[in-house]
């Protein structure tokens, strides 16, 4: 069932949510503005019920803040240096909106549309967005669809598919925040794996300037798990970046039968398991929430929640020699990814 909210999106109409059941007790509402995941409660053994995603206490906070949460994000997630590329032998220019260089799509990127419900059950979801020639500077007119899955294991499976009519860079990603916990607390707490060799350095800007670095021996190796405040902020890669705010590249390759990440709540009674079609996993720490609104009254502190962004490298369009499949979506081809986030309740 779609109910429409009081309050309005930024186009003047209400915001549209849907809330998805399945047969575990998990319970996801959703929203159309950004193709949003607004909340995900899960059941616990005990009775109890944790709210595992971050999350303002209404609709129309959303487009008022810069943190992404719950939303899809598109044309290309993360950042573009100098918000430029070449594709074929061609320089296209991208809109910016972190500085010169585009984080996240541009300005107006997919995050701050309204999506259309294509499709709804009380299991699942289809939103589809166009994206007009031009848009945020990309080449070409895009077709997206975002369709959001419950399994009765408790996962949410997420996949985003576009078609193009000219060649583009294609990067989406759902920017969804965890705290396990189930309350607004240091997300630091929380124990992390990721099943990663190698890791992205970025600079103050989060450009990577340099490429891949082994995680051996540094502050990055989370093949062990490990609480992500044991090496919080011990060496330069995350002082630039007031934390962890990087790209793993994943030893998975793509294949999401695979674990490419595993994350649990302080008293581990709630675990999530991670798995994506996507090469890399951008880990970012919450570096910059502080002052975010929360769902309670207040707002969010730094390292308050974590995200696990499924994605190619961050700049991929200026770096075809990373290994990674091309990032650049062909007309008569189809961008497909998936990611499925598990909940674990104890
Ligand atoms: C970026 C962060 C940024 C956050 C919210 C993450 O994907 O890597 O640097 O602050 O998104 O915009």
């Amino acid at each position: 069932m779609l109910r429409n909210t009081p309050a309005s999106a930024p186009d003047g109409l209400p915001f549209r949510l849907i809330t998805l059941r399945n047969g575990a007790g998990l319970v996801v509402t959703l929203m159309d503005w950004g193709a949003t995941l607004l909340s995900v409660r899960v059941p616990l053994s005990d009775g109890t019920v944790r709210e595992a995603i971050l999350g303002c206490a209404g609709p129309e906070q959303y487009p008022q803040h810069e943190a992404y949460f719950g939303a899809s994000v598109g044309r290309y997630a993360n950042r573009i240096a100098d918000s430029r590329f070449e594709l074929d032998g061609k320089e296209i220019n991208v809109v910016p909106s972190q500085g010169v260089n585009q984080l996240h799509g541009g300005p107006e990127g997919f995050d701050k549309r309204r999506w259309t419900y294509q499709s709804q059950s009380d299991r699942e979801v289809v939103f589809s967005l166009d994206s007009a020639d031009g848009d945020q500077g990309f080449p070409g007119n895009l077709k997206a669809t975002a369709r959001y899955t419950l399994t009765d294991d408790n996962r949410i499976t997420i996949e985003y598919r576009a078609t193009v009519d000219a060649p583009c860079p294609v990067n989406m990603t759902n920017h969804v925040y965890f705290n396990l916990n189930g309350e607004r607390s240091d997300v630091r707490n929380h124990k992390l794996h990721i099943l990663a060799d190698e890791y992205l350095p970025v600079d103050e800007g989060g450009i990577p300037r340099s490429g891949l670095k082994a995680v051996a021996g540094t502050s990055f190796d989370f093949r062990t798990a490990k609480r992500i405040a044991d090496d919080f902020l011990s060496d330069d890669d995350q002082k630039k970046v007031q934390g962890y705010d990087h790209a793993f590249l994943l030893q998975t390759q793509g294949d999401v039968r695979r674990e490419a990440a595993h994350l649990w709540s302080d008293d581990e009674r709630l675990q999530m398991a991670v798995y994506t079609t996507a090469p890399a996993l951008q880990f970012y720490s919450g570096n910059f929430l502080k002052g975010t609104p929360s769902r309670e009254p207040g707002s969010y502190e730094a390292w308050q929640g974590l995200a696990l962004e499924s994605e190619f490298l961050p700049d991929s369009p200026n770096h075809p020699e990373w290994p990674q499949p091309d990032c650049v979506l062909r007309p008569g081809d189809e961008y497909i990814s998936v990611t499925a986030y598990q909940f674990i309740p104890a």
